[in-house]
């Protein structure tokens, strides 16, 4: 595990957040990309972290945001980046992330559907963690496409 692994929440109004949030989700919370998926890549992201050291504060603002500008639940290219902006937006307001941290957050959910894996720690538990929830949408996980140890030895659990 990394010496310089952030641990905790730079959350400091959730409810604000989560509001937030849902004044602008344009899709049902109980959906597909909804809440649900959101706490599931949550969990599959702290497990991941646990291995690879990846930054805790980052994969929770990750898994809240992520999706939470899409404009409909298939394909929808821009989410991403729309997400990004966002969640910037409300740093400093429900939450806060120095600089680096923040670069992260805006990379990770930029770039999440964008196909490649990264090397850095949080950037790769982030999209391992929303990767292997693929099969929800009928899309099969490449281990390819996974970018942690954990999470391909996740992935191989999961099809037994
Ligand atoms: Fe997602």
């Amino acid at each position: 595990m990394s010496r310089n692994q952030a641990f905790g929440s730079a959350i400091h109004d959730r409810e604000g957040l989560v509001r937030a949030i849902r004044e602008q989700y344009v899709l049902h919370w109980d959906g597909i990309h909804g809440w649900d998926h959101w706490m599931r890549v949550l969990e599959n992201g702290q497990r991941i972290a646990s291995e690879n050291g990846a930054d805790l504060r980052v994969i929770e603002l990750f898994a809240l945001l992520h999706d939470s500008c899409r404009h409909n639940d298939g394909l929808d290219p821009h989410h991403g980046p729309r997400a990004a902006d966002f969640a910037l937006g409300l740093n400093g307001n429900f939450f806060t992330l120095e600089d680096k941290a923040a670069e992260l957050l805006h990379l990770g959910i930029r770039d999440h559907t964008a196909g490649y894996v990264h090397e850095e720690p949080t950037i790769c538990a982030c999209w391992d963690a929303d990767r292997l929830e693929l099969p929800r949408v009928g899309i099969q996980t490449h281990p390819d496409y996974l970018g942690t140890d954990l999470a391909k030895r996740m992935l191989k659990e999961r099809k037994l």
